[in-house]
């Protein structure tokens, strides 16, 4: 077996290594959770500061139009364009993932009448699957239909009768990865319009979605983004998808004229169409900075670094044979995942535990899996080093067995 190389000479050839200080981590703790939630950028602290005291504090209401408050979910969503492979006008923060999914779901089903089929697979993040479920409760089984499938049955399951395909593309347990492009061209043979959901792509994988012909999207602005817990998520909606029918959750923002205060709903021609309600300016504000941090960094190098951080944990974990128990779950190819590798282990909890009180932050998906997230700006490679070691050390000696890592908390 070749040796693997060592730490400190990755560390010093990583052009990403000084993204690290645009960050706050706290001292002595490794964050392996970037995927989950990001970590606190530097610039985000000091702009929700200008936000509050002067911005809010002093400017007040003026500020809707002085500092542009009013359009931040669009000139927000213009900053995540390079990442995302997106020309403008077509995308904008707002509101979560969720709920936006209702709004690109009702619209691509509305397109493509008199289909009703939604197809998603089984293992998609359960919210995705959720709210096909209560689209399918509000407009009945004749207007919309979700039918789940395992990923191996997915290209035979299309066909001329299904409306919509929902899917994500790095699976949030394993972090496999799909083909966007194959699989869209794929769908468009047959009539069919596809929603992805980036919420563990964006920000480790590159994207071209323009290029790609994608329909719709949505994503997470928490994880890889690093917007901050709850932080507003985003939208996608092709130029060619706009302004042909209107969403349902039609609220005031997204009225061609808010400020008419007409009893009438006429949609907004372009993509605010998709606004609901007043923006969450805040979190906004937080969001907007912290991408901010990727301004002067291409897809293609944060993609490089993660999948890098990535192998040498794994090629760690491998040449480790007390970590032999810990079971892959994740391709071993990194081609085909995303920024994150799972383990499962029927302890999975309580190692995570352990992990976290010596310092090193991961987390754990039911029923026994452990994730750790690659966040490419700002782990260093000593870190991955150092996790190992800890991991391999709770492991053998079974410091995982104590009482209080067993107790399960009501967020893991
Ligand atoms: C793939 C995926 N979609 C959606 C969500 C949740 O989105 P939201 O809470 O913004 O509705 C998550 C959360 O982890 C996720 O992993």
């Amino acid at each position: 077996m070749t040796a693997l190389p060592d730490c400190q000479a990755l560390d010093a050839a990583d052009v990403l290594a000084s993204k690290r200080a645009e960050f706050k981590i706290p001292a002595g703790k490794i964050y392996l959770n970037g995927n989950s939630l990001g970590p606190l950028p530097v610039r985000a602290l000091a702009h929700s500061l200008t936000l509050i005291e002067q911005q809010w504090g002093e400017d007040l209401i003026s500020s809707w139009n002085k500092h542009g408050w009013i359009d931040m979910p669009v000139t927000c969503a213009e900053k995540l364009g390079p990442l995302v492979g997106v020309a403008p006008g077509q995308l904008l923060c707002c509101d979560s993932v969720s709920v936006n999914l209702f709004k690109l779901l009702a619209v691509a089903l509305q397109l493509n009448k008199p289909r009703t089929t939604v197809v998603s697979l089984q293992d998609n993040f359960p919210t995705d699957l959720y709210m096909v479920q209560g689209m399918q409760s509000l407009l009945g089984a004749g207007q919309c239909e979700l039918q789940t499938v395992d990923e191996e049955d997915l290209l035979d399951s299309l066909n001329r009768e299904v409306a919509v395909l929902l899917l994500t593309q790095v699976n949030f347990r394993s972090g496999a990865m799909l083909d966007i492009q194959s699989i869209t061209q794929r769908a468009h043979e047959l009539g069919i319009l596809v929603i992805w959901d980036l919420s563990h792509s964006v920000g480790a994988v590159p994207l071209q979605l323009d290029a790609w012909s994608v329909d719709m999207a949505v994503g997470c602005g928490y994880k890889y983004l690093n917007g901050g817990p709850g932080a507003p998520a985003f939208l996608y909606v092709n130029k060619q998808h706009q302004a042909k029918v209107s969403q349902p959750l039609c609220g005031w923002m997204g009225h061609t004229s808010p400020f008419e205060f007409s009893p009438d709903y006429v949609p907004a021609k372009d993509i605010t169409e998709f606004l609901t309600g007043t923006p969450p300016i805040l979190s906004l504000g937080v969001l907007s900075a912290a991408l901010d941090v990727f301004a002067d960094v291409t897809p293609a190098q944060l993609r490089s670094k993660s999948l890098a951080l990535a192998d040498y944990f794994l090629a760690l974990v491998v040449a480790r044979p007390e970590l032999s128990e810990l079971q892959l779950v994740s391709p071993v190819n990194a081609e085909q995942r995303g920024g994150q590798l799972a383990f499962a282990h029927e302890e999975g909890y309580a190692i995570c535990q352990a992990l976290a009180a010596a310092g090193i932050l991961s987390d754990f998906r039911s029923p026994d899996l452990l994730r750790f997230g690659f966040s490419p700006l700002f782990l260093r490679f000593a870190d991955i080093a150092k996790a190992v070691t800890v991991l391999a050390d709770i492991v053998a000696q079974r410091r995982f067995d104590e009482p209080a890592f067993k107790q399960r908390q009501k967020v893991t």
